[in-house]
């Protein structure tokens, strides 16, 4: 048991899978309490510990958002950390996506994130003090075939959290991103072993990342002194895919 995160409060948005599962994981490991949530709330309860709790949410509604935040703050008193890690990924090229194939996508990895920030914000503020961490994607930089939408999604994650970062500074409260390369999770269960050994062979590391790889960049960003100055921030744990 380490304490880099003792009596803070953490909500955990996507906790259920992947990379939010492991940041749950070792903000519980660094003494935080953790409301874990997700679309699938069954899929937190293996991670929870002490008095952590798990949620049920739909990042694409503001009710549900809304209703999340509200139970939190009942329970806890407060939200010292956000994580924002929910997230979907398919395959379309432009030529063929719909309006609402688009819309979708810009729903959960998007718009779900301004929702989280837009009701977490005012308790942080409140509290003067407060970290918000989204995760977005070196394609955010880089662009993908196939994945305009999911780009798309992903750049204007890194705009919103620069706004948020420049205009809750003053609050105390620091925004960043982090913008993983591929790492191997449930969201990446699709595809071929193929497509997994041409992508590795094209990165400088020449590897995949692990979820263990990429939260200890969460817990800088949410720790005290260690995260004290990153504000507006991209920090990228990729295998050196962009740089
Ligand atoms: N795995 C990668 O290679 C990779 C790379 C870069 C960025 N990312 C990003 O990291 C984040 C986490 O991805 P992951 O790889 O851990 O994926 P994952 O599929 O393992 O986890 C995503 C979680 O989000 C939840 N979720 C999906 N839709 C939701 C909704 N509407 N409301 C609430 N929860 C919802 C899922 O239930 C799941 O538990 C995503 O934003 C993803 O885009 C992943």
């Amino acid at each position: 048991m380490m304490n880099k995160l003792k009596n803070r409060i953490a909500l955990i948005v996507g906790a259920g899978s992947g990379i939010g599962r492991a940041i749950a994981e070792l903000y519980q490991t660094e003494g935080a309490t953790v409301a874990l949530a997700d679309l699938n709330e069954e899929s937190c309860t293996a991670t929870i510990r002490g008095e952590s709790s798990t949620h049920r949410v739909d990042v694409t509604s503001s009710e549900s958002v809304e209703a999340l935040v509200q139970a939190v703050i009942a329970r806890y008193g407060r939200i010292d950390i956000l994580v924002n890690s929910a997230g979907i990924l398919n395959e379309c090229s432009i030529l063929e996506m719909s309006p609402k194939t688009f819309d979708d996508m810009l729903a959960v990895n998007l718009r779900g994130i301004f929702l989280t920030c837009r009701y977490v914000a005012p308790h942080m503020v409140e509290q003067k003090a407060g970290r918000i961490i989204n995760i977005a994607s070196q394609l955010a930089l880089k662009g993908g075939v196939g994945m305009a939408h999911y780009t798309a999604a992903k750049a204007g994650v890194l705009g919103l959290t620069k706004s948020l970062a420049l205009e809750l500074a003053p609050h105390n409260v620091l925004s960043n991103v982090i913008a993983p390369g591929p790492i191997m999770t449930a969201m990446l269960g699709g595809v071929s072993e193929d497509w997994v050994r041409e992508k590795e062979a094209a990165l400088p590391l020449g590897r995949f990342g692990t979820v263990d790889e990429v939260a200890p960049t969460a817990l800088l960003l949410a720790s005290s002194p260690d995260g004290d100055l990153y504000l507006g921030q991209t920090l990228g744990p990729n295998s050196g895919d962009v740089m």
